[in-house]
């Protein structure tokens, strides 16, 4: 009986201790009780409190979407309604009974967006210790079309890299979880997920899928198995058995495995390691430090890291999430098999056996170095189609963005050399005009406060809306720019950019005709498919007609094959060292330095729409041309899912 099995654990971990984090010293697997005691032994700081209130309150001015999403256009309107002003406030009016439950309510608070790049996060929580369970879920569908939520058919197979779990219960139909229908839990935790705008993708985060990694194929537990706080203790689940007719519960116990923190004996040293500012969490001054590269203190919250160093201009557009990827592979009976040779990191190559069929794996626009990344694309592509590929299946299935202009390129080599491609297939883009940035702006066309073109509001790293590079003496947030009123609140914008890839950011050698008919190529993805990823695959959709799908979504919930478009994110410490570099830092409207281990992200340029050209992409639709039922033949089965999709949605 699987509850006696796992119980003793449960007792042992009630140990009484004056400084509870004591507890944890040096351990790596704990009870998520006694990591939440620790946690809650924190009071709050006031000072730290007023700091980080201040730092959001500021930096939110720089976010393009803060008063879109007082309550988002539609279709989103009813899933985005949040005015992080008004939220800032009561806040800062609220006592909490520790440091722990502030975070909780700020952490929340941002989520509320469905952003998941305006997002809060605190290293002193956040996946510092990961609460695990070992029965990871599936959403299966049956022979008659009945959808069900099942324990997943390989959960014991991965349960090894999350403490245990029992072989008979793989594949076990899941009837109730903690006494209500498993929908239940699905939606409370779509509720409070974040990341993404779409409900239906937002319950899809709750179940296990898979991702193309930098060196493995990855399985993502889904926020059912595996959650950033120590937020539950056990679960009880009703449960059949495969083959089995009897209904039976079990207790599972939630363990929390440590995250990569820095050691630790007590609280107060957990704190000092883990909770201050740390490398990267401020900006600089680039002209006072060693040049333009500067930490990315956001690197830990990426789902495939970029670079942590990075030039402080690159542009980047990536998803940003506190329950970032784990060390947990996707069993060898389900990973892909024989990959082309050429593939680079997350970047991998299949030819199907029906001769036709090619399949790029691309699990992230990140990758460790930028030009043989896209090199690789190139090559890949290429190879499949001297096998003879002539369709394609493009599966982003966890793709959180990375590097916009690779999402450019792949667009551009498949669809070939055209006047919406080249340079590039994006969208023109917007950004926030607030008193601060205009400011940063006339520093450097005015008092030439960026000789060396470092920095993001120089007009020169831009072009205008007709791909005309900005002469150096036109503060672009001004000249041009547009004044709205959003939700009642006047807002005002940059003027309309225009491409942003040159030749310089691709390698050599785009052939001129595409490499694929368009129409032969299917997106696959589980809906989470976010930035780069969602400049890809809505350019590819509504410029190209190629077709997407969604991987088993509820059958009676619209799927979206992507979401958080942005245009380019970024974060509070980019800002900073725009503010610092520009001689701002004194301003009023210039938020302090942080001085906790958090990092809070915005959207920096927000993407005008295709369809509604004059409208942020942001919160149109992106509705899938298909939802594939996953059965238990396919679940987690990449090579699987797509033979599947290559019969059904190609021909
Ligand atoms: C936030 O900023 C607004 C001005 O934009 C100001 O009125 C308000 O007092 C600030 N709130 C906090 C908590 O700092
Ligand atoms: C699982 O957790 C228990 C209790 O913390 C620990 O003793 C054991 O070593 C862990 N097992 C694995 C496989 O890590
Ligand atoms: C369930 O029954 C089928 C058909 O008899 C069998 O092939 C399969 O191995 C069984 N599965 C389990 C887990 O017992
Ligand atoms: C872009 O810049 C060029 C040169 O400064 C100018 O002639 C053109 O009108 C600008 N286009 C727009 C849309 O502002
Ligand atoms: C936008 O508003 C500002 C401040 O009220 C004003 O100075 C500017 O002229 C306006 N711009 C346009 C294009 O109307």
């Amino acid at each position: 009986m699987v509850a006696s099995v796992l119980l003793p654990f449960l007792l042992a971990a009630v140990v009484v201790a004056q400084d509870p984090c004591t507890v944890l010293a040096g351990k790596k697997w704990a009870a998520p009780a006694e990591v939440r005691a620790c946690y809650q032994s924190f009071a709050v700081d006031e000072a730290e409190k007023s700091n980080i209130l201040e730092v959001m309150n500021k930096t939110i001015n720089f976010h393009t979407s803060t008063n879109y999403q007082i309550r988002a256009p539609q279709p989103y309107a009813d899933q985005v309604h949040e005015n992080l002003y008004t939220d800032i406030a009561r806040i800062g009016a609220s006592s909490y009974a520790s440091d722990y439950e502030m975070h909780i309510d700020m952490s929340r608070t941002y989520k509320r967006l469905q952003d998941g790049h305006c997002v809060w996060i605190n290293y002193c929580y956040d996946s510092a210790w990961i609460n695990y369970l070992p029965t990871p879920l599936s959403l299966i569908t049956d022979n008659y079309g009945k959808q069900s939520v099942h324990i997943a058919y390989e959960a014991f197979k991965v349960a090894s890299a999350v403490n245990g779990t029992l072989e008979g219960l793989s594949g076990a139909k899941v009837l109730s979880i903690d006494g209500k229908d498993p929908q239940v839990a699905i939606d409370a935790n779509a509720k409070i997920t974040g990341s993404y705008q779409a409900w239906g993708t937002r319950q899809n985060s709750f179940f296990a899928s898979y991702q193309r990694a930098a060196s493995t194929w990855n399985y993502i537990l889904g926020n059912f198995a595996q959650q950033s706080l120590p937020l539950a203790d056990s679960v009880t689940l009703k449960i059949v058995r495969v083959n089995a007719t009897k209904p039976e519960t079990v207790t599972l116990p939630y363990r929390s495995r440590i995250g990569a923190i820095a050691s630790f004996t007590d609280g107060p040293s957990y704190r000092a390691a883990n909770c201050k500012a740390d490398e990267g969490t401020n900006g600089v001054d680039v002209y006072a430090t060693s040049g333009d590269t500067v930490t990315d203190p956001t690197f830990k919250a990426q789902g495939i890291p970029l670079p942590k160093e990075r030039p402080h201009k690159q542009l980047v557009n990536i998803l940003l999430d506190d329950t970032p990827a784990t060390d947990v592979v996707l069993p060898p009976t389900l990973a892909p098999a024989n990959p082309i040779a050429g593939g680079f990191e997350v970047a991998q190559f299949y030819m199907l056996d029906d001769g036709k069929t090619g399949v790029f794996a691309l699990g992230s626009f990140s990758a460790s170095d930028y030009l043989p990344f896209l090199q690789s694309m190139l090559d890949g592509l290429t190879k499949l189609k001297e096998q003879g590929a002539t369709q394609l299946v493009v599966d982003v299935s966890n793709n959180g963005g990375g590097y916009i202009c690779a999402a450019h390129w792949l667009h551009r080599i498949i669809a070939g050399s055209k006047p919406s491609t080249v340079p590039q297939a994006g969208l023109d883009t917007i950004a926030r005009s607030g008193t601060l940035a205009k400011l940063i702006t006339e520093q450097i066309v005015k008092n030439n406060k960026d000789p060396s073109h470092f920095l993001l509001y120089n007009p020169v790293n831009w072009h205008n809306a007709t791909q005309q590079i900005i002469p150096a003496d036109v503060n672009w947030l001004v000249v041009g720019g547009v004044n709205k009123t959003i939700n009642g609140h006047k807002d005002a914008f940059s003027q309309r950019l225009g491409e942003e890839c040159t030749d310089a950011d691709y390698p050599a050698g785009a052939p001129e005709a595409g490499l694929f008919d368009p129409k032969k190529v299917v997106i696959v993805t589980n809906g989470r498919c976010a930035s780069s990823c969602s400049l890809f695959s809505i350019t590819m959709h509504k410029l190209e007609g190629s077709k997407t799908v969604v991987l088993g979504g509820k059958a009676d919930v619209q799927q979206e094959f992507c979401g958080v478009v942005g245009g380019q994110s970024t974060d509070f410490s980019t800002m900073d060292t725009e503010i610092k570099s520009t001689g701002l830092k004194d301003h009023e409207l210039a938020p302090p330095d942080l001085v906790v281990n958090g990092v809070h992200g915005i959207t920096w340029r927000l993407g005008y729409g295709i369809e509604k050209k004059n409208e942020p992409e942001e919160w149109q639709e992106h509705r899938a041309d298909g939802n594939l039922a996953i059965t238990p033949e396919l679940a987690n089965n990449p090579t699987a899912i797509w033979k599947t999709v290559a019969k059904k949605y190609l021909h």
